[in-house]
């Protein structure tokens, strides 16, 4: 444990002190699709390398998978909830246009000294809410900020379009960000903490990925509907091309600002889009695939959920030890991308370890 302290995000260190995730039961696998449209799992394997994705029950919404997410991450963090500052919830698919999604997550989670809203940044939204929490904790605004990445992307999925149909799952994961506890402040590498973060958006791709109605550019009519414009649209191939090049830019960007670089990285976590983007970004940013989380071939993309879902996961395998240098890299809708370096340790689990 020596060295310089590596920080890129001014203020107090903060980390991520608590994580949790939630997935509905039921699973849609390939098969199932190829069933009722007009696909094959040989063609989705082969052009995505999604097998299955998992599908919330009839009647439940985005907060509901959000509020069972949050409440493991708090649970996972010792807090009570009434030390939550904010509750931030990500999504493409909100319960509602109005209120935020949060106001509920943080209700049915007992955040009573919480403000909620919600950040909309396409399938970037969980990096840019981290950030914001990062940015809230580190300048004292808040002491615990809870961030919950938590989507029902089936029901804003045009489930007679294969081209988008076969690409998405339902899922939530949640964190709690946090100072970094003084018991495990070294003042080097080892300390965990998140180091920075480089977001970016280009709005001249805005229709590339788009639900083209329901708000006031285009507010729903029976017209909209009969067009089936409320559920999402995309040009694969455009986000196709946006993603690989601009994954491998974004996280060389984020290591370059923190005065780092790719070989010290020991876990890289994309979005999980498709695994075809990501062994092109990869290859581009020469990490090798040993040190590349995915899971995306059990839920699809789950959008805002997908990198605290893989989180969950790798802590879960022992993929993630404290002192591990982790890069997030998300990207979708807007265009937008947003890339995360931190240094693993969760909180109490870090001071518990560590003595
Ligand atoms: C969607 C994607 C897998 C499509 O792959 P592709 O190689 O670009 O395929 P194309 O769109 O060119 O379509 C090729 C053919 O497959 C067909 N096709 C599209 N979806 C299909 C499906 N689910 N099953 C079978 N065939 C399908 C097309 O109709 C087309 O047929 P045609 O040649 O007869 O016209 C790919 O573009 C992609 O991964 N894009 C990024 C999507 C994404 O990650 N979005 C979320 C970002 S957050």
């Amino acid at each position: 444990m020596s060295g310089p302290r590596l920080a890129s995000l001014a203020g107090r260190p903060v980390t991520i002190g608590g994580l949790g995730s939630y997935l509905p039961g039921r699973v849609l696998t390939n098969e199932d699709l190829a069933a009722v449209l007009n696909t094959s799992d040989a063609w989705i394997t082969q052009r995505t390398g999604i097998k299955q994705r998992r599908v919330a029950e009839s009647g439940a919404s985005s907060s509901d998978l959000g509020i069972a997410a949050a409440r493991a991450a708090l649970s996972d963090s010792g807090l009570s909830p009434d030390e939550i500052g904010l509750v931030i919830t990500a999504t493409i698919s909100p319960d509602r246009i109005m209120p935020a999604t949060a106001s509920r997550v943080a209700y049915e989670c007992g955040c009573t000294n919480a403000g909620a809203c919600d950040v909309s940044a396409g399938c970037t939204g969980f990096v840019y809410a981290l950030s914001m929490a990062a940015g809230m904790v580190a300048a004292g605004l808040h002491d615990h900020v809870l961030v919950v990445g938590a989507e029902v992307i089936s029901r804003v999925l045009d489930w007679e379009d294969r081209s988008t149909a076969v690409l998405f799952g339902d899922g939530a994961g949640a964190v709690v960000v946090s100072p970094v506890p003084e018991a495990v402040m070294t003042g080097g590498r080892g300390s965990g903490g998140i180091l920075g973060f480089d977001l970016g958006s280009d709005g001249s791709g805005e229709e590339i990925l788009m639900i083209p109605a329901g708000g006031s550019r285009l507010p729903a009519s029976c017209a909209t509907v009969e067009a089936r414009q409320h559920y999402m649209q995309m040009n694969g191939r455009e986000v196709y091309k946006f993603a690989v090049q601009v994954v491998a830019r974004s996280a060389g960007r984020v290591l370059e600002k923190c005065g780092l670089s790719v070989s010290d990285v020991d876990l890289f976590v994309p979005h999980q889009a498709n695994l075809r983007i990501i062994e092109k970004a990869i290859k581009k940013l020469g990490i090798h695939e040993d040190r590349v989380y995915t899971n995306l071939e059990k839920y699809g993309n789950t959008s805002c959920a997908s990198i605290p879902l893989c989180l969950t996961e790798a802590r879960a395998e022992g993929r993630l030890k404290n002192g591990d240098l982790v890069l997030l890299m998300g990207f979708g809708a807007g265009l937008s991308w947003g890339a995360c370096l931190l240094e693993w340790g969760c909180g109490r689990g870090a001071v518990d370890e560590r003595g």
